[in-house]
């Protein structure tokens, strides 16, 4: 992709709240059994928030150690991208909340709604302000607290969903830095989108009692078309962007899916041909946490020493929307 200047991740900030909800928490709300969600989801756990926390409180914790691995002033920041489904209000943005939380005076910001998908599309958003020469330093947040809209009387949802935040600097690179962000591809396919939905809270219809009482401030999910949606366009975006990169899954280091389900990230990899070894799966642990989901994905792979400067990552993802996105970039951070 021809691009004027060269933008780069240079730091990753990840954060979850400590509460945890097991699976043997989950047996006890609702009908269901601990081998039943790890068998079709693998999940095992997630981390919620406790009342009263909300979603810019998650990722001003993840933006804060960018500031400080990075060891730049708040101020530096000119511009904030904020991927999100759960803004901790409908207005103002919760890039608005977060500039001012950290400091970010003379930053400009706002939110991206495309779900699970919302961190890649921030994260291209925001690397469109650097390429173009607009700004120098821009974060790109995916960020949801998915607890506030959940139904945990519901047995198809309350199991996949978890809390958490992550974030990337993207920056400027050297005109000889080859440890840049390559290409991407972005699909919607607007057809798809009562399939997963929060029916009520927006102008179509308002918060009312009515509402309320039919539960329709909660995710409403038709799971079965999600899976083979998400299963089909996974691999096919991710296909594409490799092919038109001269690529194919065997040239890449490090396979960061967005975590829905384990076995729509399995079958993905598989018709890839992407090794087990090369592919970040943390569903185990923090559940589907939407847009936070990928930057958690390389914050594990940072922990476990499988993440380096100039490796090849392709991140991929499909959420409601539809929303399909797939990155392929040179991991810039050290
Ligand atoms: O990030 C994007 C957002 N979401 C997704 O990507 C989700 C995509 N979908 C999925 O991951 C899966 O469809 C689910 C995990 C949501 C459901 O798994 P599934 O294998 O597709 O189950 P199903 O909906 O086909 O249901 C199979 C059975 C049903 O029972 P019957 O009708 O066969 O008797 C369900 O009622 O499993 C039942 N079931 C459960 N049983 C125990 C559904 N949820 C549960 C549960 N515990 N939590």
């Amino acid at each position: 992709m021809k691009s004027l200047i060269g933008a780069k991740i240079t730091a990753l900030g990840t954060y979850v709240p400590p509460k945890l909800l097991t699976n043997a928490d989950l047996e006890k709300m609702v009908d269901t059994t601990s081998q039943w969600i790890t068998e079709r989801t693998g999940i095992k756990q997630r981390h919620i928030v406790e009342k009263g926390v909300a979603t810019s409180d998650l990722a001003v914790e993840a933006c804060k150690q960018i500031l400080e691995k990075r060891g730049i002033a708040p101020t530096e920041i000119e511009a904030i991208v904020v991927g999100t489904v759960t803004p901790d209000m409908l207005f103002p943005s919760t890039a608005c909340l977060i500039q001012d939380r950290l400091g970010c005076k003379g930053a400009w910001g706002f939110d991206v709604s495309a779900a699970c998908s919302a961190f890649l599309y921030a994260l291209q958003t925001a690397a469109q302000f650097v390429r173009t020469g607009a700004h120098k330093k821009v974060l790109a947040i995916g960020a949801d607290v998915m607890s506030s809209i959940i139904n945990y009387e519901d047995r198809a949802t309350c199991i996949i969903f978890g809390d958490g935040a992550g974030a990337v600097l993207i920056e400027a690179a050297d005109p000889e830095d080859p440890n840049i962000m390559l290409d991407f591809i972005h699909e919607v396919d607007g057809s798809g989108g009562c399939s997963l939905y929060m029916p009520a809270g927006g102008s179509k219809r308002p918060a009312s009692h009515e509402t309320v009482d039919k539960k329709m401030h909660y995710v409403h999910q038709d799971g079965q078309a999600v899976f083979k949606y998400a299963v089909k366009k996974m691999a096919e975006a991710s296909e594409t962007l490799l092919k038109r990169n001269g690529l194919t899954g065997k040239d890449i280091d490090l396979f960061v899916p967005h975590q829905a389900n384990r076995r729509i990230i399995m079958s993905a990899a598989e018709r890839l041909g992407m090794p087990e070894e090369r592919i970040i799966i943390n569903i185990g642990e923090y559940g589907n946490t939407t847009a936070g989901t990928i930057p958690l994905a390389l914050g594990s792979a940072r922990e476990q020493g499988r993440l380096k400067k100039g490796d090849l990552v392709l991140m991929a993802s499909v959420g409601a929307g539809f929303t399909v996105g797939a990155t392929l970039l040179k991991w810039g951070a050290d």
